[in-house]
């Protein structure tokens, strides 16, 4: 055996097996590629029959390192062209041998050898799309002389990954079995026998036009990465016309283009931001998590019932406890009728959908909770119904159980301190529809317990949700936000826009959705009670509207009861604009005194988003989130802000920061305490940081 340090070579009888060590994923960054390489030429100098590459650990490789995209490439290295070129150059067979994460480069790496063996734990794929890049090793190239060209332009555009009998269908794995060692010297010794050919002198499979067509009809227009999967197939199409290494040329070039793109700059930061939003102070890797079987869901209203199905799906037992038995019955009938139309739509089978029905036991009766080693409480969001029911919990659930709340408004800490295990006790906080939107707000109370924490972290990504965990405050983070962003949207309707103007401007931003549309979606009746909380301890010096308020005296309260900001036909379906809402808003601008002034998009844009900038950044000074990156995570997942711009403080940081402040400055010195500036923010606008820059200061600390 050989070994330096990122790859290790072993020798099989006559055959050289080289093991890429790069944990956690086998990242192929440039040591590896630089081993790589050499034990290549050393093993054919050897004269070995035949070389193997794999992965050590549970993955093949899961690609570039994406880090170095962003660090820079190290111009000393072998890049993966010169890899690839080696492997075609041997004179004896390389076979891939494919186990996990065959991802990205990893794949890459595995065509450009003779031949591919997996065994079933494969996922295959060129996600690169969805970071906003194109496979730019050779992987526009190389895919279409191997796979079904439906399925190599599919791959290329949509970031999709195969399982491995798909990708053995497909054409890209030669050799299927549970014992890969075994299918790659077997693979070896047919390609000794019939000779190889290297991937790049085969020609592309016929058929890649109309390929590359379809698949391009089928990009989504509101894609975060349309361009990359536009461009990964117009990279795609050089293999119909170009020679091989012109080919490889133009990939190159294109993948350069965009990886220095802001939509690609924008995904990576929420890649890695992702990641680390799963790390909480004094939580980390090596925090025990406590073991969950069994979990408990209190209320089966629309939220209990999406909660319940979060841990059905993810194979776990439920128990829906609901008091009143038609309550309850409600809600199991909300649970089959999603998994109905799941059935129907084909997104699910009818065995899948029982079993996930048959592991959702209602309950009328708490006492059904005591073995439960999780409870989540999705009762009504009143402070008097969360005691009692904690109360009883107290009583009942079991030792080291961990007791949830999913309030997204009262206080954790008041809810802790009412039971005598005030470090079981943590907010999780879903957003509706629960078992559809991804984001999930772990709110972290003053004596939460750092092992609770992780279990609910991991936790979290295994029910396939993106935690960010945060500190109790009003609104804790996402909706915290939106506050003072709904606040500057009333005030420039009194000002001189009107709410299909204030939606098409954000939804033309990119948002999935505009404040006014959204909150008749919600319930204005929702956001009226928060401000009434609010208005408890106003500050007089901040503006407020009324604007809303008058919406919900006159039964507006959003689509619901058909009329909001927008008036509703087809039960809620259609939104059209409504006359007397412009009157409302024309007679409260008069009533105030205000001529109104035409406001432009890009004004609304700017307001709108400066005030959740601003607030996002006290936030991050009171500790109620650790990372800017938390924020962009909870804003991309939670509140459909555009991933391409990659979260409204990543966005900032495009923008400058001091452009911001100044701006927020001006429009405090007109006398707003809305706009009181954040000392954060200033401070990084004064010493030209950004909030990505405090991230690595905060990481580095
Ligand atoms: N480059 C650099 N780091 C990578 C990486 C890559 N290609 N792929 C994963 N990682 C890192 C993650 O950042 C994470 O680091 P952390 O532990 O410091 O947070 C760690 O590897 C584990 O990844 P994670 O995603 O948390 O594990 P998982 O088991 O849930 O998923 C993968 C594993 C491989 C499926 C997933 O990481 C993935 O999809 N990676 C990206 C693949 C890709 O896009 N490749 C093309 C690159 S152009």
């Amino acid at each position: 055996m050989t070994s330096s340090a990122s790859v290790c070579t072993d020798m099989a009888g006559t055959i050289a097996v080289l093991t890429i060590i790069n944990p956690p994923v086998n990242s192929l960054s440039a040591n590896v590629r630089r081993d790589l390489v050499a034990a290549l030429s050393r093993s054919v100098i050897n004269g070995v029959t035949g070389v193997v590459i794999a992965g050590a650990g549970a993955n093949f490789s899961a690609g570039a390192d994406i880090q170095e995209f962003t660090a820079g490439l190290d111009p000393t290295a072998p890049d993966a062209n010169d890899v690839h070129a080696a492997i075609e150059a041997s004179p004896v067979p390389v076979v891939a041998a494919l186990r996990g994460a065959v991802l990205g480069g990893g794949l890459e790496l595995a065509l450009a050898c003779h031949g591919r063996v997996a065994d079933d734990t494969a996922r295959i794929g060129l996600p690169e799309v969805k970071l906003g890049l194109l496979p730019g090793g050779g992987g526009t190239q190389r895919l279409p002389r191997i796979a079904k060209p439906m399925i190599a332009a599919d791959m290329i555009a949509s970031g999709r990954t195969l399982a491995a009998a798909e990708a053995m269908a497909a054409g890209i794995v030669d050799r299927l079995g549970p014992d890969v060692m075994a299918a790659a010297r077997e693979l070896i010794a047919k390609l000794a026998a019939s000779g190889q050919t290297a991937t790049a002198k085969r020609p592309p499979l016929s058929g890649l036009v109309e390929a590359i067509e379809t698949a391009r009809a089928a990009i989504p227009a509101k894609s975060p990465h349309a361009d990359a999967s536009r461009t990964a197939l117009d990279s795609m199409a050089g293999a119909i016309h170009l020679p091989f290494p012109e080919a490889l040329a133009q990939e190159r070039r294109l993948f350069l283009g965009l990886m220095a793109s802001t939509p690609s700059r924008a995904l990576r930061h929420l890649f890695f931001a992702e990641r680390a939003a799963a790390n909480a102070t004094g939580v980390d890797k090596t925090t025990r998590a406590r073991a969950i079987e069994t979990v408990g869901v209190i209320g089966a209203g629309t939220m209990g019932s999406g909660i319940a199905m979060v841990f059905a799906n993810a194979g776990f037992p439920v128990t829906l406890i609901e008091r009143d038995p038609a309550a309850l019955e409600r809600g199991l009938k909300r649970i089959r009728d999603v998994y109905d139309r799941a059935v129907a739509k084909g997104d699910l089978s009818t065995s899948q959908a029982q079993q996930r029905l048959a592991d959702i036991a209602g309950r009328t009766d708490m006492s059904a909770l005591s073995h439960a080693d999780l409870i989540v409480e999705a009762a009504f969001e009143e402070m008097a119904v969360k005691l009692a029911i904690f109360a009883e919990l107290d009583k009942l659930a079991k030792q080291g159980a961990i007791l949830a709340t999913n309030t997204s408004a009262l206080d954790v800490n008041v809810i802790a301190r009412s039971t005598s295990r005030r470090a079981d006790v943590v907010g999780l906080h879903f957003f509706s529809p629960a078992h559809v939107m991804r984001l999930l707000e772990i709110v972290r109370a003053e004596a939460t317990d750092a092992q609770v924490l992780a279990t609910v972290i991991r936790l979290a990504r295994q029910v396939g949700k993106t935690p960010v965990v945060v500190g109790v405050c009003d609104g804790f983070l996402a909706n915290r936000l939106l506050y003072p962003y709904l606040r500057q949207v009333d005030l420039m309707l009194e000002e001189g826009a009107l709410p299909a103007q204030v939606d098409l401007a954000l939804t033309g931003f990119g948002l999935a959705m505009g404040p006014c549309a959204m909150l008749d979606m919600a319930g204005q009746d929702v956001a009226w009670h928060v401000r009434q909380r609010q208005l408890k301890d106003w500050n007089p010096a901040m503006r407020y509207s009324r604007l809303a308020d008058l919406l919900v005296e006159q039964g507006r309260l959003g689509s619901k009861t058909g009329a909001g900001w927008y008036r509703y036909a087809a039960g809620g379906r259609q939104k059209e604009d409504d006359p007397a809402v412009e009157a409302m808003i024309l007679a409260e601008s008069a009533r105030l005194g205000l001529a109104r002034r035409a406001i432009s998009d890009e004004e609304i844009v700017r307001r709108a988003l400066y005030a959740i900038v601003n607030e996002g950044a006290f936030a991050l000074a009171d500790g109620t989130v650790q990372r800017a990156g938390d924020i962009d995570v909870a804003y991309t997942q939670g509140v459909g802000f555009p991933a391409a711009r990659g979260g409204p403080m990543f966005w900032a940081d495009t923008v400058g920061l001091k452009a911001i402040h100044q701006e927020i400055v001006a429009l405090h010195a007109g006398g707003d305490a809305n706009w009181t500036p954040a000392p954060l923010l200033k401070a990084l606008a004064e010493s030209g940081r950004s909030f990505g820059d405090l991230d690595r200061e905060r990481q580095g600390a």
